[in-house]
């Protein structure tokens, strides 16, 4: 994958056409955060605030994440946070496969330019990138290494914001891993596992899933 610049590629998904998304939106939403950033954090798509703003996570379940972050020690502007698709889905509907897979080129450019060691997924979109085989609820909260970087599965925030039990497990999720968020160099330690139980894409040579 070619090393972009970040703001090039934020460029570029303003004027992106590759599915019909943008027909429908108000603003592209690139993503935005910390261009070193060693921990990603990839959301679904963008809501109605975030359609509004082109910022991601500015509505309540962002209120919410800049909360958890807190808890685990960061700041916004530590990390950088995007999400699966880029342009809001009419009614905020899932986003559809064709849709996620057209898109998924501009992730693969904003994960290949930060090159960070830790991509915190918010909920099964996400996830099924790097591990599409895997429930949410089976995984989360338990890093693991696929393909040189280490994904830590978590609950979505809106998710938490509907359940209290859910918000409870992300918090509990959050402190967990408080170490590894903050000294991602930690990272390195954790071997392939979920990789050689051939349960990621990324093990059988397929690439990632998009
Ligand atoms: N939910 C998401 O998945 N992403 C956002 O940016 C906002 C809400």
């Amino acid at each position: 994958m070619q090393k972009g610049n970040l703001s090039e590629i934020a460029e570029s998904i303003k004027k992106c056409q590759r599915c019909d998304l943008y027909k429908t939106a108000t603003h592209a939403v690139p993503g935005e955060g910390n261009p070193q950033a060693a921990v990603v954090f990839i959301g679904e798509a963008p809501g109605f605030h975030e359609d509004r703003e082109g910022r991601p996570f500015v509505g309540n379940a962002g209120k919410y994440l800049d909360m958890l972050l807190l808890k685990a020690g960061l700041r916004r502007e530590d990390v950088f946070i995007t999400n699966v698709v880029k342009h809001r889905p009419p009614e905020n509907r899932d986003p559809a496969p064709q849709e996620i897979a057209a898109c998924s080129v501009w992730l693969e450019e904003q994960l290949a330019a930060i090159s960070p060691k830790v991509v915190v997924t918010l909920g099964r979109w996400s996830l099924a990138r790097y591990a599409p085989k895997s429930k949410i609820s089976d995984v989360h909260g338990t890093p693991f290494k696929t393909g040189g970087v280490v994904v830590l599965p978590m609950y979505h925030p809106a998710a938490a914001l509907r359940s209290s039990q859910t918000e409870r497990q992300l918090t509990e999720d959050f402190l967990k891993n408080k170490d590894l968020l903050q000294n991602p160099k930690t990272a390195d330690q954790i071997t392939e596992t979920f990789e050689k139980k051939g349960q990621s894409r990324l093990s059988d040579g397929q690439g990632s899933l998009f």
